[in-house]
């Protein structure tokens, strides 16, 4: 049998807490995605390369794909040596999980070159030990979507749920390019949460599963309501208010913060919506003269895969 000596795998992009479940639930966007390139080497280890247009630290314990990978390799006995070329199209700090994404491209690189042939449940530690380089924990609500696809839920001892997925949700992404750190955007957060607002949160996410389970992809969108942790991180979001003026004029069912920000996501129920949605928020980034990206895209079914 031949070996495989290179492969390309490609890696969504997620939306984490998804406004009713902070910390715990997730889902892959078909776009943007990235794509990691790995190469056999002799020499053992992850040497790992810039691809065009990235700059990220080339020390492998400082690096979100490299300690991934690494981890990975240690684990499977360091078979051989491992050249990753990252080329980042998932900008770092937009809030749409870009250190998952590479976390996640690493180790399903690594099990495909190695042949170890693991299960995605099985990849998730080591995915996390690189997302840790990132943001310090180990969040998985990123990582999971990012490896498994669709919309993911983590309960508090750490099981992945994969959910059904909305195939009719059509996602608009606004990407402002300023700068918010998660560790900021956690800071701003209350310790303890009154009774009231945490009951009617979980109504919110078990309705949210309901809806999902039910096959109702409308219904689910109303269900996305933030009660703990969207209203504190207002203030750091630009043009909060307005934004969520003009989406909402515009057609969007439901929205908020994508992650811990400044990227936000707005769901509606076609593509003609997202196309209204997309412009209402390109024209207030606009008349503040705010530089951003937008991304018209929906659910992806599948997570990081080789696709070559
Ligand atoms: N759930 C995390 C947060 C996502 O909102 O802070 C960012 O890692």
């Amino acid at each position: 049998m031949r070996t495989m000596e290179s492969c390309r795998v490609w890696a969504p992009a997620t939306v984490a807490n998804l406004n009713a479940g902070f910390d715990s639930l997730g889902c892959a966007l078909a776009a943007p995605g990235e794509f990691m390139e790995f190469k056999r080497v002799a020499e053992p280890g992850i040497h790992l390369v810039n691809g065009p247009g990235t700059h990220l630290p080339l020390d492998v314990d400082a690096n979100v794909a490299g300690k991934a990978a690494a981890s990975l390799l240690r684990a499977l006995g360091d078979p051989f040596g491992v050249e990753i070329t990252v080329t980042k199209s998932i900008l770092p700090g937009s809030g749409i999980g870009s250190s998952a994404a590479s976390a996640v491209a690493a180790v399903v690189g690594v099990d495909a070159l190695t042949e170890a042939g693991m299960r995605r449940d099985e990849l998730l530690p080591f995915a996390l030990d690189g997302e840790e380089v990132a943001s310090g924990a180990r969040h998985a609500d990123n990582v999971a979507p990012a490896l498994l696809g669709g919309m993911t839920l983590i309960d508090p001892s750490g099981k992945v749920c994969a959910l059904p997925v909305p195939s009719s949700w059509h996602m608009v992404i606004l990407h402002p390019q300023v700068v918010i750190k998660t560790a900021e955007s956690r800071a701003v957060l209350p310790a303890q949460v009154p009774l009231s607002d945490a009951v009617h949160q979980a109504a919110w996410l078990g309705r949210l599963v309901h809806d999902l389970h039910a096959g109702n992809e409308l219904e689910a969108m109303y269900a996305l309501e933030d009660l703990l942790v969207g209203p504190h991180r207002a203030a750091l979001m630009p043009h909060w208010a307005e934004c969520q003026t003009a989406a909402r004029a515009a057609g969007a069912r439901a929205g908020g913060i994508s992650g811990s920000g400044p990227s936000s996501f707005w769901v509606c129920r076609n593509a003609e919506e997202a196309s209204d949605v997309a412009a209402s928020l390109a024209h207030v980034m606009n008349a503040h003269a705010l530089d951003h990206h937008l991304h018209l895209t929906q659910l992806s079914t599948q997570g990081a895969h080789v696709v070559s």
